[in-house]
Order: structure tokens, then sequence, then C-alpha cells
């Protein structure tokens, strides 16, 4: 991962240059000094080459006015925090090679050079754990990306927060990529442990203290994996004193790998099941985004971990629970296993902590894919003003929802005829029969659920995500605290 550093405006003697330029605008400051003392070579190859300086455009010149490499990125026409991260993002792949470069943002003022550091540092994490092999000329070299702006020091204060907003979308980045033998539930939750580090409180549960509680639902998804289950309570007390108020609870599916149980899963794709805690992983990014900003906001995080694996001690279709609540659930399909886990966690927080709101986030189902592709995460909730806040939150970060219904006939397809309710509804409208499912355990607070099924894990590079974990949800969540739990 690259230093990020910010210095006052002067040009280097040689080495590597990156230029953020704006669409349709002339060079300027340090920028147009650089092509001066080229005599206009680099304004002339930069035409040449096309680059026009469009949103997240990147352009790269060899060996010109002095310099070994100068990367032009482009800000676009408003240059707003969002271009100027993306911007930022640009620059990490086309100065992977190098191992330090100057910024020439000597025109953005301190906040939004700080947003270009932190695109950089998103952009530029990569998962390499299990590589022994690669070669020397592939790794990534960039150790340090200075960034030269008028006002250097409040660039720097301006950056801290982004840096331990960029530490916790990693460590939800690197859960999510782990392999299924390595991170089973045990180790997740001696991995939420270090979160002590900063302040936060954890307390982990095993199937002892869960059986005591009655998690009939929790457990019975996990009893057929040689892997003992877990839930993990995570606490951050940031609101100052005489500011005290009920907390904000966020609650993660953490099936750190699915099957589907006896009602297995098709081969074809499943290792992708490896991220089917991608929910809690978002969860305790967040916990460790907010810690590590010191958000002045009292947070509480639960995550349920369990591998749904088929065995001879696995729960069968047709087999009915008792949940922590005392509901009970007709188990149709051991496949549709994360709002077992979650039904018990909400329902245990809730008892506990009596927060002001829950959200909570899962990969929950396929269909949500039908419905939203890859763009949008579902949002499904029983109150208009927290829904709102989760859309705005996720809408400033570039990490979009968009709101799904609920209702009683969605309700009346999860109806049993033996128990108090079945685990799936039917194909149509699998996403929200799932979230209807999630309702029953939400005991009259504000509450929103996040599908993050689609979201999760990316096919293709984006401007501040690589293709692989994207971490959905980090962000989200840590603005939603920003915007609610720290106001006033
Ligand atoms: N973890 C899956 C959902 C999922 C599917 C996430 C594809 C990411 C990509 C979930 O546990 C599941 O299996 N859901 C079933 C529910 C069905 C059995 C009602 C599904 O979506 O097929
Ligand atoms: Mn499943
Ligand atoms: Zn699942």
């Amino acid at each position: 991962m690259p230093d990020i550093t910010f210095v006052k405006p002067a040009l280097p003697k040689g080495g590597t240059l990156a230029l953020p330029l704006a669409e349709g605008a002339a060079l300027a400051g340090l920028a147009k000094e650089a092509d001066a003392a080229a005599s206009g070579a680099i304004a002339k190859a930069l035409e040449a080459a096309g680059f026009k300086g469009r949103k997240g455009q990147a352009t790269t010149l060899w060996a010109i006015g002095g310099y070994a490499k100068v990367v032009a990125v482009g800000l676009g026409k408003d240059i707003t925090p969002e271009a100027v991260e993306a911007a930022g993002g640009a620059l990490a792949p086309a100065l992977a090679q190098d191992r330090e470069a100057l910024v020439a943002a000597d025109g953005l003022d301190a906040a939004l050079a700080a947003q270009l550091g932190f695109g950089a540092l998103l952009r530029a994490w990569r998962f390499d754990r299990y590589r022994t092999k690669e070669k020397e000329e592939d790794k990534p070299k960039l150790e340090r990306l200075a960034i030269a702006t008028p006002n250097a020091a409040a660039a720097k204060s301006a950056f801290a927060p982004l840096r331990a907003i960029a530490e916790g979308v990693f460590l939800a980045r690197e859960l999510v990529s782990e392999p299924p033998n390595i991170l089973h539930p045990t180790e997740f939750a001696d991995r939420c442990k270090g979160l002590e580090r900063l302040g936060v409180e954890v307390e982990i549960l095993g199937p002892k203290e869960m059986k005591r509680l009655g998690f009939g639902a929790l457990l019975g998804v996990a009893q057929g994996s040689a892997q003992e289950p877990r839930m993990v309570v995570m606490q951050w007390k940031g609101a100052p004193r005489g500011k005290k108020r009920k907390p904000l609870m966020l609650v993660g599916k953490g099936v750190t790998f699915d099957t589907g149980g006896i009602s297995i899963k098709p081969a074809a794709g499943m290792e992708d099941m490896k991220w089917d805690m991608a929910g809690a992983g978002a969860v305790v990014g967040a916990m460790a985004a907010i810690a590590g900003r010191k958000a002045k906001a009292d947070v509480i995080a639960l995550v349920g971990l369990v591998e749904n694996m088929p065995s001879g001690t696995a729960q069968r279709p047709g087999d009915v629970v008792k949940t922590h609540s005392g509901q009970t659930v007709e188990v149709i399909n051991t496949d549709a296993e994360g709002r077992l886990v979650l039904a018990d966690v909400i329902w245990y927080g809730q008892e506990r902590f009596d927060p002001s709101g829950i959200v909570d986030l899962a990969t929950l189902t396929g269909a949500i894919i039908i419905a939203l592709g890859h763009e949008h995460a579902g949002l499904f909730s029983n109150d208009d003003e927290l829904a709102q806040r989760v859309m705005a939150a996720g809408a400033a970060v570039g990490e979009a929802c968009w709101r799904m219904p609920l209702g009683e006939p969605y309700d009346k397809q999860i109806k049993s005829e033996i128990a108090d309710m079945k685990n799936v509804g039917g194909r149509p409208g699998g996403s929200i029969t799932a979230a209807q499912f999630i309702q029953r355990f939400v005991n009259g607070k504000p509450w929103v659920h996040l599908d993050i099924a689609g979201t999760a894990w990316s096919g293709k590079d984006k401007p501040t995500v690589p293709k692989g974990a994207t971490a959905f949800g980090v962000r989200l969540l840590d603005r939603l605290v920003k915007d609610v739990g720290e106001e006033g």
C-alpha cells in the first residue's frame, strides 16, 4: 500500500509526475510550469494522445520535459469529490510500476487533495497473501504518493479520517477474499478481536452460549459443519457524555461458506460462496472505520458466523426449528440459511441493546441479482426515514441502493402449515419474501435490510474498487453513522 503524503507545491527535478486535469481547461499552475520548461511538449503530446481530461481518463507520456514519466488523469468538467476520488483511483494502476510519484494537485483545495489520495489508496489495494511465485516485474511497487497542494497541513488532517475508512474497507475486502478453509467462523471471530486495538469492545459467543439462548435457527444451519459457529458482539462507545442516545445497530450475515446444505448447490461457481460472509465483513469493516476515526456516536455490531454444510448431522428439509424469539420455522430449503442466522442475531441484539434503528447486510438471495444486477443493493425497510437516510448515505459514497417493496401479500408466501412460518416463499419475489422473513424478527424498531448479493463482489475493476471483493457497505455505514449518529 502506498504512503500518501501532502507536500507544498513545487516541481520535482525528474521521476514521475502526475497531473490531474479538468476537461477542456488550459494547463495551469505546476502543470503549466512543467509544460513551459518542456517548451510546450507536454501539452502537445497530451493532445496527440487524445487526452481530453474526461473523468477517470488516464494517459501516460514517457521521457518528456525532463521526467521519466508524466501521467495525466482527467477530473471531468465538474470537479466534485467523487470525480477527484475517481481520478485518484485511475492513478493507482498508472503508477503501479513507479516507486514514488508527485501529484501536481496545486489546483485542488485541501479537502479535494485528500479525496484524491483516498481514491488512489482504495484502488491500490490488492490481496496477494497466497501468491508465492509472482515475478518481480509484475508486483506493484508504489511506496509513496506525494500530493502537492497549497495547504498541505489541512490536507493531511482531512486525510486522517479517510485513511481510517480505507483501513475498514481493506479489512472487509480481506475477510471476503480469504479462502473458506482459512476463514471459518472461529477464525473470523478471532479477527474481530483485532478491533479491540481500536477501542471496540468485542465479545464472542460459542455454541454453548447460543444453545442456552435458544438460537435454534442459527444452530440448525451450523449443525452440519465440523466448524463451530460463533456470534460476535462489537460495541463502539464514541458518543460524548451527556450526548448518549440509543445506539444504531448493525447486523451482518456471516456464512463463511454456503454449500446450500442438504439442499446442495450445483458445483459450477460454488467457490463464490466463500463470500457469503460479505455482510458480516462489511459490518466489521465499518466498525473498524468508525472506531479508527473515533466517531462520536455509539454503534453496536453483531455478526452471525456459520458454515452451511451437508453431512450426516446437517439439518433436513422439513425440520422445524425454534428461534430465539420463540417463533418456529419450518426449514423447507436448507439453502435459505442466511435468514435463519439473521433471525436469531437480530432478535438478540434488539432485546439486549434496545437500538434506535437496525441495519442488516446480507448476501441473501440470487433473486436480488436478477432484479437489480450488480449496480444496486436491494433496500427493504419498515421505516421511510431510516430508508431515506441509508439511501442518501449510499449515494454519497458511491454505494447505490434501490428500494424494494414489502407487504402483506408477500408475507403470506411464507405461511407454513405446521409452524409459524417457512423459510422460503417460492420463486416469485424471492428477495422480497426473504426480507419479509427477516421482518418477522424485527420487534417494532426502524429497520433496513440491504441485500448485497449482487454488489459484494465485482467482476470488473471500478475507479476506486479493484475487481474482487468490493467491501460494499463499509463506506455507506460509516457515512450513515456520520450523518445520523454524530449529528447535533
Ligand atoms: N448465499 C445465497 C445467496 C446468493 C446467491 C448470494 C448467489 C450470492 C450469489 C443464499 O444463501 C441462497 O442460497 N439463497 C437462495 C434462496 C432460495 C433457496 C430461496 C437463492 O437465492 O437461491
Ligand atoms: Mn444459501
Ligand atoms: Zn447464503
